[in-house]
């Protein structure tokens, strides 16, 4: 196909996914669940209910000799409300620190004459109010659990609720940056949803219903962020219509060197509590370590981010020797998964 025509039909296909994803935006037609749908007055948080209790398959912990026997059933339903309780906080203070990086971007975006960066616009508007809805929630899950006299965490380390600012000066300058962290951020956050409304589905873990409830509202909304972070950075990474790459040389190089370092640091801010946030929850440094450094975390860790290595093996971002060992080290490269991926090139 013609260099031209294949760019006409790619820009075609982005601005239809944008409209599309405006329109579901702008319906709330019933297939998507609104924050303020969840009913909290009927809703709370019962410290009695087992259900809370952690599964292996959806935190690592819950393997732990520790989770399993030194704690009473109590301290592991407490357990479970706090590292849920903690997990939406970091979740919204991410998405606070989105939505910053997206206001500042939009800003440079209010000005383009540019009808494609016009749709961007109005699609990360609509992602913001998403996101707004998405932090009421997690910050009400919060609340709940405190009514519950449960302690809740601060959420994520204070260095991070700090660089706020530097990130929408960050996104300013760098949208392509910011928006790779929002990829990194979201794209493990949605697979652990993805996993824990799948195992409930299937019998297999009971969710209390306030949970299966913010998580479902969650989930219908971050596919289609996820959907358009891919499609801007799949954009922005390929080639202009004159057949050059947008990102090149030096830069480009760069970009693909930080790229599984985002990755490896995003999904640790998500997944694992800081030290503070622990004290809170009474884990031991030790249980920490352990379960860190476990085959059963090792697997699940490189499975939350399957999604960005498929990413980075369709746009050439880890075809390099150097790049590959790196995202090892890192503990972002899933060898068979690749192979995989290879194969079916
Ligand atoms: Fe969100
Ligand atoms: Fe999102």
């Amino acid at each position: 196909m013609p260099r031209k025509e294949a760019f006409c039909r790619k820009e075609n296909n982005r601005n239809r996914v944008h409209q599309n994803a405006i329109r579901l935006n702008a319906s709330r037609d019933g297939v998507h669940f609104h924050a303020g749908d969840i009913d909290w007055d009927r809703l709370t948080v019962d410290p009695d209910d087992p259900r809370w209790q952690l599964h292996p398959k959806i935190h690592p912990i819950a393997n732990h000799e520790w989770h399993k026997k030194e704690l009473t059933e109590e301290d592991r339903i407490r357990l479970g409300i706090q590292m849920y309780a903690h997990t939406f906080l970091v979740g919204a203070q991410f998405e606070l620190a989105l939505m910053a990086g997206a206001a500042a971007h939009s800003m440079r975006l209010s000005t383009s004459k540019n009808k494609s960066r016009h749709s961007d616009f109005q699609y990360i508007m609509q992602e913001v109010a998403d996101e707004a809805n998405h932090d009421m929630m997690f910050v009400k899950f919060n609340e709940k659990v405190q009514e519950a006299g449960i302690d809740t965490t601060d959420g994520a380390s204070p260095w991070f609720r700090k660089i706020t600012p530097a990130v929408a000066q960050f996104a300013y300058n760098q949208p392509a940056g910011f928006w790779t962290g929002v990829y990194m951020g979201e794209a493990p956050i949605e697979r652990v949803q993805e996993n824990m409304i799948a195992l409930h589905d299937s019998g297999e873990v009971e969710l209390p219903e306030v949970l299966e409830n913010v998580i479902k509202i969650h989930i219908s909304e971050e596919r289609r962020h996820i959907a358009f972070v891919k499609d801007y950075l799949g954009d922005v990474l390929g080639e202009d219509d004159g057949g050059n790459l947008r990102i090149d040389g030096l830069k480009r190089s760069t970009y693909k060197a930080t790229y599984p370092a985002t990755l490896a640091f995003a999904r640790r801010l998500i997944t694992y509590p800081n030290k503070e946030a622990r004290k809170v929850m009474g884990i031991p440094d030790r249980v920490a370590r352990q379960t860190s450094r476990s085959e059963e975390s090792k697997r699940y860790m490189l499975d939350l981010v399957e999604d960005p290595i498929e990413f980075a093996h369709n746009n050439g971002l880890m075809d390099s020797r150097l790049g590959r060992i790196s995202a090892k080290v890192l503990g972002v490269y899933d060898k068979e998964f690749v192979r995989q991926l290879d194969a079916r090139q």
